[in-house]
């Protein structure tokens, strides 16, 4: 079955959903995105992330191309038309097409769309989940407007590839003052020994992850204890657990952190139980 893509208001046939050359994504990175998890064939957390996708737009003046609820149906329509039961979808909107400047075009020129999805392998996520990943620490290289959901990923990437070639999965971004800033596509968290758990509050030095907010939740109900702080990379180190959240991979635990085993050098049981719990707190959508 070919994968089907929405495209400025078309369901498209992979080979054939092409966007302009002189789209201002493609450009100048001039655009947002959302990755949302579908479970069981319905959308995880659909308003949270069209909340954050408005809030991402608002930043950066570009119009909302359709109403919320609008966005929501092409999602589910492109679900549908990909069979995904377990995966993710992705949506993206960027100022639109416009000979190239720099400057906002003028008038005004209509957003761009992109939807597509894709199914996961949900055995190899668990397995995945069960083994743990290790991350490698790299300098935070980032601009000050992280906490926007843009498209402009280059150093996310670079930092992605160098794990990858240190035989990690992930990175995490430490910032001039040697404090964990985030994970390269994740929110980045800590249990320390005295087992509270730690991550860096949202402020504009990271992306507020709707993982990160729906964990949050789940913390507070099962009682556990929570600071949000920032923490060092040594406080990562000495830690009893470390774990990532995002969309994608919900909570993943961190068992190696620029090769030196955390706790155990396994799973913990914090976040392993709040991989388990997570569903429970997150918002599940009608098919
Ligand atoms: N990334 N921080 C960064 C830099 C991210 O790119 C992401 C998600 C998160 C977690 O956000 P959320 O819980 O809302 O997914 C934090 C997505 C999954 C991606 O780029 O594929």
């Amino acid at each position: 079955m070919s994968r089907i893509a929405y495209v400025n208001g078309r369901y498209l046939p992979m080979r054939a959903a092409k966007v302009h050359v002189e789209d201002r994504g493609y450009q100048f990175g001039d655009g947002v995105y959302e990755v949302c998890e579908v479970r069981g064939g319905r959308l995880i957390d659909e308003r949270r992330h069209l909340d954050r996708l408005k809030r991402s737009l608002a930043e950066l003046r570009i119009r909302l191309p359709m109403s919320p609820a609008a966005l929501g149906i092409v999602l589910r329509e492109v679900i549908a038309e990909n069979r995904i039961g377990y995966g993710i979808v992705y949506l993206q909107v960027t100022r639109g097409v416009a000979r190239r400047d720099h400057a906002f075009p003028t008038p005004e020129v209509h957003p761009s769309v992109v939807v597509t999805a894709r199914a996961l392998n949900s055995a190899r996520n668990e397995a995945l989940a069960a083994a743990g990943i290790a991350v490698v620490s790299v300098p935070d290289n980032r601009w000050g407007r992280v906490d926007i959901k843009t498209i402009g990923l280059l150093p996310n990437v670079l930092a992605r590839q160098a794990a990858i070639e240190r035989g990690a999965r992930d990175a995490w971004f430490v910032d001039k003052d040697g404090t964990v800033t985030e994970g390269a596509s994740s929110n980045a968290w800590i249990v320390t020994q005295a087992g509270t758990i730690v991550t860096r509050p949202a402020d504009d030095a990271i992306l507020r992850g709707i993982t990160r907010t729906v964990v949050l939740e789940a913390i507070k109900t099962l009682g556990l204890a929570v600071e949000e702080r920032a923490f060092t990379l040594e406080e990562a180190y000495a830690a009893r657990e470390a774990f990532v959240t995002a969309a994608s991979q919900i909570v993943l635990p961190v068992v190696r952190i620029d090769g030196r085993p955390i706790g155990d050098g396994k799973p913990g049981p914090v976040a392993t139980a709040l991989r388990r719990e997570f569903h429970r707190h997150a918002e599940t959508g009608r098919a």
